[in-house]
């Protein structure tokens, strides 16, 4: 059954903190798509997020603008996608998306509306939204 569970947070700290309730929720071999405007928080959740999965520090997760694709733990456990600078499905394939998709990991993909219909058709969705000042909206939806 699809369930959509919302947050307001007020703050980055509270952003954290609603990542640890929504890391709980997501199992392994996840597909997620982030979406939400510039400056949303997408970079800052999905900090929080590798962290509450054990994958990696939050402060060792960066923006993958111009890397594209960064991973983290061992084995690899948390794929973060950055698909911003990405323009055609050309460019898109040759990301080799389809391999970590199968993977027994957790994916997050910033930006992934862009190229919605080569997403997994499974997966879940993550909306940040500004609501005023460092106010969001934040709701998740499972299939
Ligand atoms: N409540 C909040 N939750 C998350 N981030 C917040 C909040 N309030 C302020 N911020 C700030 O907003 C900024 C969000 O930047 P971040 O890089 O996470 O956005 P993004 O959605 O990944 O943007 P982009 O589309 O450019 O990749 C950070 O500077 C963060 O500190
Ligand atoms: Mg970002």
């Amino acid at each position: 059954m699809p369930e959509t569970r919302s947050w307001t947070s007020a703050s980055p700290e509270q952003t954290a903190q609603i990542a640890i309730a929504l890391a709980a929720w997501i199992p392994e071999r996840t597909v997620i798509q982030l979406t939400g405007n510039l400056g949303a928080g997408k970079t800052t959740l999905t900090k929080s997020l590798v962290e509450a999965w054990g994958a990696a520090g939050a402060d060792e997760v960066s923006s993958p603008t111009f890397t594209l694709i960064h991973e983290y733990g061992e084995p690899v456990t948390v794929y973060h996608i950055d698909l911003y600078r990405i323009e055609t499905p050309a460019e898109f394939y040759s990301l080799g998306l389809d391999e970590i998709f199968d993977s027994p990991a957790r994916v997050l993909i910033e930006w992934g509306e862009k190229f919605a219909p080569f997403l997994p058709e499974n997966r879940w969705l993550i909306r940040i939204e500004h609501a005023g000042g460092d106010a969001r909206t934040i709701t998740a939806s499972r299939p």
